[in-house]
């Protein structure tokens, strides 16, 4: 039995991911591609929706690619590449998007909130169109499933409606795809505010750990963590939010479990505990922010693996596309 494509995408809006994207997410591409034909791409064309500078963008493109490979995104399980080089991508979204209705776009959550928060006059058409692109995305692979968090279950939901009924006004040639929602490993709060979930667009950094940070950064935001009334180092997220959270975190990169590590530290205190969470976490990331920067110092390589992916990705999309145009009567000029 053929292996089951699995698609997903991630956007290079920042220099680094946080424990949060890599609990939540990337860890289980890395699991992911094991056992599936997986493609991962970075959505360079759907950061675009929001301004940065170039320098910017191209720099965070390959940082995520390179975060990604370090985290264990193998180039030789799964094809990694890069949005943009994939032409096909912004052809097929212009053909779905000519079957997309106005008020079906407008309805998107995702779009509501992001033109909400930019009010009318920062807002592009581009946000308007994201989820189309992202359509394209998935359905130009025949993707089984795309592993995303809850946030794009209505993108996915949009997706199949989409290639629904391209495959039932013209030619069968889409796979639809199922949402597959990450619950994540665990859910990381924001250290500085243990009640609300660890956040790109956090207020403050300082709660917020980044895999690139130092370790001298990592260890200085654990150590000024917000902890909780008491003393014990015990599981209780009503009443200790704080130390639940960091319990969580110690268990997600020790694989010891809550339990074990309440025994441990039964009798110390916090601040004992807060850097015996930090070394665990220093540990874990030391080795992914070196193979980071490896692959940023050289990035003739890096670029190399992302157009060896991109050539796989181009040949299975410029297939789909070539469908799609046959089936809409476009004439071939092949
Ligand atoms: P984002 O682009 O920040 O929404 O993050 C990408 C993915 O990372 C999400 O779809 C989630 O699966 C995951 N994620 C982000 N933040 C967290 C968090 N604090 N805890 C667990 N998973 C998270
Ligand atoms: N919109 C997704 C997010 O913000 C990123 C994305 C773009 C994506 N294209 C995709 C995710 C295709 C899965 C499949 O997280």
């Amino acid at each position: 039995m053929s292996k089951k494509r699995v698609l997903s995408g991630i956007q290079p809006t920042h220099d680094s991911f946080h424990l949060g994207n890599y609990l939540g997410a990337i860890k289980q591409w890395v699991d992911l591609q094991k056992e599936h034909d997986a493609f991962y791409c970075v959505v360079d064309l759907h950061a675009l929706t929001v301004e940065t500078d170039p320098k910017l963008l191209e720099k965070r493109t390959l940082l995520s690619a390179a975060q990604l490979i370090a985290i264990g995104v193998d180039p030789k399980l799964c094809t990694l590449f890069i949005q943009s080089h994939v032409p096909a991508h912004n052809q097929l979204a212009w053909v779905l998007e000519c079957i997309t209705g106005f008020g079906e776009a407008g309805r998107m959550t995702q779009f509501k909130d992001k033109s909400q928060k930019g009010g009318a006059d920062r807002t592009n058409v581009g946000l308007f169109t994201y989820p189309i692109l992202q359509a394209a995305d998935i359905l130009l692979y025949q993707a089984d499933f795309v592993p995303v968090g809850e946030d794009q279950r209505q993108h996915i939901e949009l997706t199949r409606d989409l290639g629904q009924r391209f495959n039932t006004k013209y030619k069968e040639v889409f796979n639809i795809p199922q949402a597959q929602i990450i619950k994540s490993l665990a859910k990381i709060n924001d250290l500085q505010d243990p009640n609300s979930k660890m956040s790109k667009s956090a207020a403050s950094m300082a709660g917020v750990i980044e895999l690139l940070d130092s370790p001298e950064a990592t260890i200085k935001k654990f150590k000024s963590s917000v902890t909780d009334a008491g003393k014990e180092i015990k599981y209780d997220e009503k009443e200790k939010p704080g130390i639940s959270n960091l319990l969580t975190i110690h268990s997600a990169f020790s694989g010891k479990s809550v339990k074990e590590i309440e025994n441990e530290f039964a009798g110390k205190g916090y601040g004992d505990f807060k850097l015996q969470v930090a070394e665990v976490v220093v540990e874990a990331l030391n080795p992914i922010r070196v193979k980071t920067q490896e692959l940023m110092d050289d990035q003739g390589e890096l670029i190399k693996i992302l157009k060896s992916g991109a050539e796989k990705a181009n040949q299975v999309a410029g297939k789909t596309l070539s469908d799609v145009y046959t089936a809409l009567g476009l004439i071939n000029n092949g």
